[in-house]
């Protein structure tokens, strides 16, 4: 599968995964117990080394306008409204509303930038299954949600949230990521909503950046970048699936 958006809006060719990406060492020497800390060098460092990257910055951007596109196509500007799934999904509602607004200013910002804060993970690598929320997205009774979180896993953040969503009253509660892992889901494809939309499909590896973190850090990356905290590797190759 390359990077196509499930809405058939492709997003990138030509990025297809021939087999999975290596595990490699990383670049710099970090001794046991060290905290981890990426910081310039080691993105420096990433940037000197070919496919160390997962997904460039580049094909990040590309994908974000090919799902801005997407929303713009389907949702009528009067009865969207963006539910960001804080603090993972900040970075890329943040690139997105400009996106969708310089498409079509009828796109209403208010309802556009609606957050709460969903989480499960901490610093496990693997979902926890419970989903923490905390904060109120206001009235959508009526309107069509799109439910915006940085990536799905098991789905199972996105279909919790969208159930409580669609029991508020929301016309449609549609999922939209960044990225979406092959072959993680552990709910029905039914609970993600009709056509759900996506940036890129991915290996399934732990992945930090362009706002996904692991324990906070990370975010910053402006690529994604695959890692394994308990062996302090970082992932090379690849791009999506
Ligand atoms: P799901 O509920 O299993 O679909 O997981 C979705 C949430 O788990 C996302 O919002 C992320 O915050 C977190 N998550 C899942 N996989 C990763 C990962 O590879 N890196 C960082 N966070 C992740
Ligand atoms: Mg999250």
């Amino acid at each position: 599968m390359s990077g196509v958006l499930a809405s058939g809006v492709e997003v990138r060719s030509g990025l297809v995964l021939d087999a999975l990406p290596e595990w490699v060492e990383c670049p710099l020497s970090l001794d046991a117990g060290e905290e981890w800390y990426i910081g310039p060098e080691v993105q420096e460092g990433h940037e000197a080394m070919p496919g160390s990257v997962l997904i460039t910055p580049e094909e990040v951007s590309v994908a974000l306008s090919g799902i801005a596109e997407a929303i713009d196509n389907r949702f009528p500007p009067k009865k969207l409204c963006i539910v960001g799934l804080s603090k993972g999904a900040d970075c890329i509602q943040d690139e997105l509303v400009p996106m969708i607004r310089a498409r079509n200013t009828a796109y209403p910002l208010g309802n556009l930038t609606r957050r709460i804060t969903a989480s499960s993970y901490g610093l496990a690598t693997t979902t926890s299954g419970k989903v923490r929320k905390e904060g109120d997205p206001g009235n959508v009774e009526g309107l069509d949600v799109v439910v915006l979180d940085d990536l799905i896993d098991t789905g199972l953040t996105i279909a919790g949230i969208r159930n409580w969503l669609l029991s508020r009253g929301a016309n449609s509660v549609t999922a939209v990521t960044l990225l979406t892992k092959v072959g993680t889901l552990k709910v029905e494809e039914a609970a993600l909503g009709k056509d759900p939309i996506t940036g890129l499909r991915i290996p399934n590896k732990f992945v930090v950046g362009r706002g996904i973190d692991w324990g906070e850090e990370f975010r910053e990356l402006d690529g994604i970048v695959g890692l394994d905290p308990t062996r302090k590797l970082i992932i090379t190759g690849g791009g999506a699936v």
